[in-house]
């Protein structure tokens, strides 16, 4: 999604904003651009499609270039108008004075905008941004100040925005502000940075200021002042990023998503560490803050997430509630936030999100949170917003995640949600599951070797790959606990290839979907030893009898029944509760394997954005 970047110090301003552009685009984007300003001038750079056209024209501006050491710069995911070089940021305004980049939503600007054209300003643009834009410069021409400028049209504008803007008339600084989209103000010696995200800076500093709601901040290269809602200066919080530079390379990988697959193993060791020492261990889990006794008088839990991490909260409530003994409901956030929903002191909440941004998930959270629920977090970015609603926060630590399809984040989360399970089983003192927690354990500590016996091997995968490349349409099917993985499988497919893919619960495939079914449907089922094993073979030869083409992710099979499938890719076995943890890595890879073979971008997929953050 959108990305922000801003510069202020001594160096050239345009290198500085294309690496911290580049850094962000893993978000998801169609446009970029840049304002860079000197002593004289503001010149804005603008280009539709990949940052690279933009570098290229940057290319023929060296003149420009070599001379401003203050810029600001924009990654654009469309919103409002289509992405071409016009609705890409920055935008400005009649005189051009004013120049501003913007994540986020205005929900007013068309009221706004009439308002403005009254007094006689004239757009360029469908966006919502440039109306922005017109309303600060039309508060300056009032105050002759970009501080109070922007202050007083923050004061108007109703919906969520990150600023960056720079005016011609006051050259030697930047000046920010936010409501409900992350902003962070980068601390150098003698230079100063804003970002939306810490990839974008984390080259040069590890020192920066998180911005909250309602604050604006006045950036110099020596100085920086922030000021609350009610214009008071108040004083800087400096905190250190969590990141490393070198966490954003591709380690020799081809692609991120190759590499973030190939690190699970490290994660799940990770997630586990100080947490799950042996299987005749308890776990320990001084995240979570309810008491024994407050443990006990959760009545219900109530997953709140988007994506990937809803799939990994449908899974969660299987082990939830099998070992917790506590009704678990999973929602979308989107659904929650528009329903009068039932929650109370009793209700545990639990937010699931990779970047602890989404939007929608936010809104649930603090829904959720007005009904006095306790609300546990598990997330990748201890540093987010949503990790600052938390009243339990649950790191997953699984180190950034840069390819927009979610994987290893998914293992982390899984592997989290598995401790919880067992904590609060432990905490409750249920004793109907002893032997099966203490397998699951064993289980979850030998996880990252059957995790790297996966990756190592991919030839069957990458041969199965290329042979289904060229199908249109799949479906993915799996009962009971391994049901989730038929969607999350089916979602990594269609986001990175663009094929058709659905997941289905195996037992609803004849309720309509076998409609669906002839030679052409390739079918993948997942088939785990256990409760549902026979039932899911079953529909393996309803599927077979309908002449789809099977491929089979089991991790046993007798050999008269091999013969029903296609294709096989058998993986190392494990029980029921700890199979999605093993068979997702096959179809993150199968998906990866097929969107590499068609030669899609899979690390940056059309349309897609790494972190939502608009409803
Ligand atoms: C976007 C991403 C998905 C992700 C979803 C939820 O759609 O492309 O990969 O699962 O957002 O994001 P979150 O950060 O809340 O997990």
């Amino acid at each position: 999604m959108c990305g922000i970047i801003g510069y202020i110090g001594d160096k050239t301003a345009s290198d500085i904003l294309i690496s911290g552009l580049s850094h962000l685009e893993y978000r998801g984007y169609d446009s970029s651009g840049v304002a860079l300003m000197n002593n004289e001038e503001v010149n804005v750079f603008k280009a539709s499609g990949k940052l690279i056209n933009l570098i290229e024209i940057l290319k023929t501006k060296q003149n420009i270039c070599a001379k401003s050491k203050i810029g600001i710069g924009h990654i654009r995911w469309a919103t409002h108008g289509l992405p071409t070089t016009q609705n890409a940021h920055p935008h400005t305004c009649n005189c051009k004075n004013l120049t501003l980049v913007h994540n986020g939503i205005i929900e007013n600007y068309q009221e706004l905008k009439k308002e403005l054209e009254k007094q006689g300003a004239v757009f360029a643009s469908q966006t919502d941004t440039e109306v922005a834009a017109h309303l600060i410069a039309y508060e300056y021409g009032k105050t002759k100040n970009l501080l109070n400028a922007m202050q007083n049209a923050a004061k108007k504008i109703k919906g969520a925005f990150a600023f960056c803007a720079i005016h011609k008339e006051e050259p030697d600084r930047i000046v920010v502000a936010k409501r409900n989209a992350p902003l962070i103000i980068g601390v150098g010696q003698g230079e100063n940075f804003i970002a939306s995200d810490i990839p974008a800076i984390i080259e040069y500093t590890k020192k920066a200021i998180y911005l909250s709601d309602y604050q604006i901040g006045v950036i110099t290269k020596d100085s920086i002042e922030i000021y609350d809602e009610k214009n008071t200066l108040i004083p800087n919080k400096i905190e250190y990023l969590p990141f490393e530079a070198v966490a954003i390379s591709k380690m020799g990988y081809k692609h991120f998503m190759l590499k973030e697959i190939h690190e699970q193993s490290d994660v799940v060791r990770n997630v586990l560490a100080g947490k799950l020492l042996s299987a005749d261990k308890k776990v320990v889990l001084d995240e979570f803050k309810l008491t024994k006794k407050e443990i006990k008088n959760i009545k219900r839990i109530q997953i709140i997430a988007c994506g990937t991490s809803y799939h990994a909260g449908l899974i969660g409530k299987y082990v939830l509630e099998k070992f917790a003994k506590i009704p678990v409901d999973v929602e979308a956030s989107s659904e929650y936030i528009y329903r009068d929903t039932i929650a109370d002191k009793n209700t545990l909440a639990i937010g699931i999100s990779q970047s602890g941004e989404t939007a929608d998930t936010i809104t649930a959270i603090k829904q959720i949170k007005q009904d006095n629920s306790h609300v546990v977090i598990i997330t990748n970015r201890a540093d987010s917003t949503m990790a600052r609603l938390a009243d339990s926060l649950l790191p997953v630590s699984a180190g950034i995640e840069v390819s927009v399809a979610a994987t290893k984040s998914y293992m982390a989360q899984l592997i989290s949600l598995y401790l919880l399970a067992i904590y609060l089983y432990e905490q409750k003192e249920v004793e109907q599951y002893k032997k099966e927690i203490a397998t699951l354990k064993q289980e979850l500590l030998e996880l990252p070797s059957k995790i790297e016996a996966i990756v190592e091997n991919t030839s069957n995968i990458q041969r199965i790959a290329k042979k289904y490349s060229s199908y249109k349409d799949f479906i993915f099917i799996a009962r009971g606990i391994n049901y989730p993985n038929a969607l999350e499988g089916a979602l990594k497919l269609k986001e990175i290839s663009y094929i058709n893919a659905t997941g289905y619960s195996a037992g609803e495939l004849k309720h309509g979907p076998i409609a669906m079914l002839d030679n052409n449907m390739p079918v993948l089922a997942i088939l785990n030893t256990g409760s549902v094993y026979d039932k899911v073979l079953s529909n393996c030869e309803e599927a077979k009898a309908r002449q789809a083409k099977l491929i089979g992710v089991t991790n046993y099979i007798e050999e008269k029944d091999a013969s029903l499938f296609d294709d096989i890719i058998t993986i190392p076995l494990g029980s029921e509760t700890i199979g999605p943890a093993i068979n997702i890595v096959v179809l993150q890879l199968l998906a990866y394997y097929i969107a590499e073979y068609l030669g899609k971008d899979v690390d940056q997929p059309r349309n897609l954005a790494k972190s939502v953050t608009v409803e």
